[in-house]
């Protein structure tokens, strides 16, 4: 794991943990320089710059607690919006002098993102939690297909930065979707990458421009990739785009790894309509929530905050003992009614009343 010099355990940094709650330390030391804490791992925003029409990168500079990360993972970075702390995933680059660079679409209408592209100022302070993810390419690995939609570039990009720092040790293809060209994040650097690896075949599609616009992953010809077969293929973009790249390549190639960014549009049957009661058994609370819903956004929305990561079923954050009932995986359509069994509260609707461990 590429990572920053860990803080060492001085005499008076023990001293504090001894002596202090780590809350009460940071309320104090964060006084006097806004990134010393006993053990949060913080970052400091250091710069920003424009990487399409709708998407900003931000390059943080993190604190000493913050453990590194390998390629292609993903961080949750804590932001404070309206005095109210929300957390999302980002999937950064590490940079060669220690930064991290997170490239954030706006999505119109999304708190964070919006925030994050059009108003964090320089100096902003945000949390950093534990780096995520299994998409990452050891040496000596299998050739890729690397299939990206909107943001989904990200965790390509540094991929693919590795991957060129190390001579791009196999053949890949990346197919990388946009809706317009001016979607399109990082075009200079991944041509350049392509012109200087001849391994490497970058393709971008367009998908709403022009008399004959791209097609998507589901009707896209991949005949131009060599022993697709034996491909191990990662993709990553919204909901929709990696449960069409699944069904196309499941069983078609080497190994097949997705990540979704966002839950795909949930169309439910009569029997996904209507509530159930979901039972809190350490807090005592009763709540009705929908079936069409993320357990985590239903509770949400009464006022519960269970903890949360990447919202997407892979950073185990959120998971909980589900003591009694059945809940639907919602981006397999899995039931599950095994009694004290752990559930991911973000991709886990409620089918049946519930008892839960929160
Ligand atoms: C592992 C992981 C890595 C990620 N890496 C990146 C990254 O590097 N860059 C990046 O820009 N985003 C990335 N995302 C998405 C990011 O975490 C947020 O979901 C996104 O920024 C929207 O947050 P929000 O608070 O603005 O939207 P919210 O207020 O949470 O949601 C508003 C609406 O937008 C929809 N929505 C949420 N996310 C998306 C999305 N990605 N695409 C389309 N619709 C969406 C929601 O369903 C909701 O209807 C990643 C997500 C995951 C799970
Ligand atoms: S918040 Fe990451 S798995 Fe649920």
């Amino acid at each position: 794991m590429t990572s920053l010099p860990a803080p060492k355990p001085r005499w008076p940094l023990r001293l504090a943990r001894r002596a202090v709650s780590p809350a009460l330390f940071d309320f104090w030391a964060t006084r006097v320089n806004r990134l010393w804490t006993l053990e949060q791992p913080l970052a400091r925003l250091v710069s920003r710059t424009t990487a399409s029409r709708d998407a900003v990168t931000l390059v943080f500079r993190p604190n000493g607690h913050w453990a590194g990360m390998r390629p292609g993972q993903h961080v949750s970075f804590g932001v404070t919006i309206g005095g109210r702390r929300l957390v999302r995933s980002y999937s950064p680059t590490l940079m060669g002098d220690g930064t991290l660079a997170i490239t954030v679409k706006a999505i119109t209408g999304g708190v964070v993102s919006e925030y994050l592209a059009r108003e964090a100022r320089i100096g902003e302070i945000v949390s950093l939690d534990k780096a995520f993810g299994d998409m990452t390419v050891a040496a000596g690995g299998e050739s890729l297909l690397l299939l990206a939609a909107g943001s989904g570039i990200t965790p390509m990009r540094a991929l693919l930065r590795d991957l060129a720092a190390r001579g791009m040790p196999m053949e890949v293809d990346l197919y990388y979707w946009a809706r317009q060209r001016d979607d399109l994040c990082f075009v200079d650097e991944l041509q350049a990458f392509a012109a200087a690896h001849p391994r490497l075949r970058v393709h971008f599609l367009v998908t709403r421009e022009g008399d004959a616009p791209a097609a998507r992953v589901d009707t896209t010809s991949f005949d131009a990739v060599e022993s697709l077969h034996r491909r191990r293929v990662l993709a990553c973009g919204p909901g929709g785009f990696v449960t069409a790249a699944r069904e196309r390549f499941n069983g078609h190639v080497a190994s097949f790894e997705a990540e979704a960014f966002s839950l795909p549009p949930m169309t439910p049957g009569d029997d996904e309509a209507g509530e159930v009661e979901v039972h809190l058994s350490r807090s005592g609370r009763t709540l009705k929530l929908p079936r069409n819903q993320s357990l985590l956004e239903g509770l949400e929305a009464q006022g519960v905050r269970p903890a949360n990561g990447c919202r997407m079923g892979i950073c185990n954050t959120c998971a909980c003992e589900r003591t009694s009932g059945t809940t639907r995986h919602i981006l397999t359509g899995d039931r599950s009614s095994e009694p004290t069994t752990q559930v991911r509260l973000c991709i886990s609707a409620p089918r049946t009343d519930l008892i839960l461990d929160l």
